[in-house]
């Protein structure tokens, strides 16, 4: 899986991808990352990447020229790039979304900055604009870190266990349940019998519950979407009595 990132902003990259599993995996080549710093396809003496907005107003707005030569020569090379710009005015993004990315082999991670990015880059150099939620960042350096991480989870190699990526939080739909590891014993406060006992039937029934009982009381908007059995709702219906 290849992501070209285009910045202003490339020493942004340099930590997190020099750590933990994503590191791993760019050592080991089962993940590429070239972060392409926007002021290499400016034409200026000063590789201006900014200027003043037209009607007037606060900032300054990103220029089209570096970015759009930035895509198209990539896509010259690789026409089956798809091109992503982060902005909070994109489609959400979720973990649908980015088990759905892990499938194409190629993007183009395009970092906003500033005030905004002229409409025209918009118009001709981007596929898709995605979010990563409804709050506003500085650029889309940080989201597009997100989104490597995200989507990199789904490459074969990159995690450790391979069956962890679809047990976690909302792959199911639903929050993870409780986990605890030694001491048995912490502060007083037990490790629930059950994870003892070595039943492993009933142990997965208590983790389904477990889940169960945290996403209706953190995040019930969940439940409308997640796949749920006749057991799950029955239970659902009596932690709603409870709460009454
Ligand atoms: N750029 C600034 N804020 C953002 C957000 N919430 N998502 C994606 N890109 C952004």
């Amino acid at each position: 899986m290849i992501f070209e990132v285009l910045t202003i902003f490339p020493g942004m990259f340099s930590s997190p991808l020099s750590e933990s599993l994503l590191k791993k995996a760019l050592d080991k080549g089962i993940l590429e990352i070239r972060i392409r710093n926007l002021r290499d396809y400016t034409e200026d003496k000063h590789r201006m990447t900014d200027d003043y907005p037209y009607g007037g107003g606060a900032g300054m707005v990103m220029k089209p020229e570096p970015v759009i030569r930035a895509v198209e020569e990539i896509k010259g090379r690789h026409p089956e790039a798809r091109s992503i710009l982060l902005t909070p005015q994109g489609e959400p993004f979720h973990q649908k979304v980015a088990r759905e990315m892990s499938a194409h082999p190629h993007w183009i991670l395009i970092c906003g900055r500033y005030e905004g990015l002229d409409e025209r880059v918009r118009l001709t150099a981007v596929d898709r604009e995605i979010s990563i939620g409804d709050y506003v960042l500085t650029g889309g350096e940080i989201p597009a870190l997100v989104l490597i991480d995200a989507v990199s989870r789904y490459i074969p190699g990159v995690l450790g266990c391979a069956g962890s990526v679809e047990e976690e939080s909302f792959v199911q739909g639903l929050l993870e349940y409780p986990q605890y590891t030694r001491p048995p014993v912490f502060r007083e406060m037990a490790v629930p019998e059950i994870l003892l006992s070595g039943n492993h039937a009933q142990i997965e029934r208590w983790r389904q519950r477990e889940s169960l009982r945290r996403t209706l009381a953190r995040r019930p908007d969940l439940l409308d979407r997640a796949p749920l059995s006749e057991e799950d709702q029955a239970f659902l219906e009596e932690l709603k009595g409870q709460e009454k």
